[in-house]
């Protein structure tokens, strides 16, 4: 097991990457602080690690706020002693062209987005630092690595996302703690409902939805989150042991460049 007797934190953990994230942590022997706005989900999250053998418990956070990310790395550390390992993940997404966007809805999502991943950060880096280094991942986005219309915000924070992560990793690979981003592309969470509702008026199926959106990927279908939360697993463990300030893509290929045309538009 990759991150045996590590303690991690796990923000976003009720729901997708986050959730698939914890429950790969745990498979490989990590204990797991499952933390998340969504109480009730976050408990859902560690009960299913606790029934399968695992070791979790669930922290309500709103990641936008100082004390409370305070409260969470300090809940971890009375309970296991230590921590080893924060994933900044829980973020939330909008969609419409910039000249629709409200002020409030901009600072929303950087508060969360943003803001959520530099609180976390501060305030792990000072345990990690007690017990030698850690490992931090963040999650961005293929958005932070190109322009997406209709997301100028939420790209807006995810690029501040992986340059935050550049700069810390550098600020801190000396004292032993790592820390990495991933980018996913497009992933199968509750995260894209409002565009398949959206969708959905238009006559259009999920499955038709989603069929659409994986041949802009040159592997050709979307993603799980399972996918993200392996590579976030291999990030977070001693295997990564010399890699630091990395923007890993979890895409299918998306941002390496354009996928092939007839797989992008089909066959007609
Ligand atoms: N699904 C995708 O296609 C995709 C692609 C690239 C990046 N991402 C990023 O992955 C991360 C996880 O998203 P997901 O796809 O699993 O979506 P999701 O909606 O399934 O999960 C997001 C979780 O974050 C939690 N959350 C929201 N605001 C919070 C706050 N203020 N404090 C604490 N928790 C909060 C939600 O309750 C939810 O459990 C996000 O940062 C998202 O931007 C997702």
């Amino acid at each position: 097991m990759t991150l045996n007797d590590k303690v991690a934190i796990i923000t976003g953990a009720a729901s997708g990457i986050g959730k698939a994230t914890s429950l790969v942590f745990a498979r490989e022997g990590a204990k797991v602080l499952c933390a998340d706005i969504n109480a009730d989900g976050a408990e859902a999250t560690a009960r299913q690690i606790a029934d399968t053998g695992g070791e979790a418990a669930s922290f309500k956070v709103d990641v936008a706020e100082e004390p409370q990310v305070q409260a969470m790395v300090a809940d971890a550390v009375s309970r296991w002693g230590r921590l080893d390992t924060i994933y900044n993940n829980a973020g939330i997404g909008t969609f419409g062209p910039v000249t629709q966007m409200s002020v409030e809805d901009w600072d929303r999502m950087h508060s969360i987005n943003l803001r959520g991943v530099f609180l976390g950060t501060k305030h792990a880096i000072p345990e990690m630092l007690k017990t030698g280094g850690g490992a931090i991942v963040n999650t961005a986005s293929d958005a932070g690595l190109m322009g997406t219309p209709m997301l100028s915000a939420y790209c807006a924070t995810k690029g501040g996302v992986v340059m935050f992560t550049k700069a810390t990793a550098v600020e801190w690979a000396a004292m032993g703690v790592r820390i990495n981003c991933v980018c996913p592309g497009v992933i199968r969470t509750p995260i894209l409902d409002p565009m398949l509702e959206m969708a959905k008026a238009a006559g259009a199926t999920p499955e038709q939805v989603w069929e659409r959106m994986g041949k802009t990927h040159p592997i050709g279908r979307v993603g799980e989150a399972s996918e993200v939360a392996e590579a976030v697993a291999f990030l977070a463990s001693d295997r990564a042991s010399f890699i630091t300030g990395v923007a890993l893509p979890v895409d299918g290929g998306l941002a390496g460049g354009f996928a092939p045309r007839e797989s992008a538009f089909g066959a007609e």
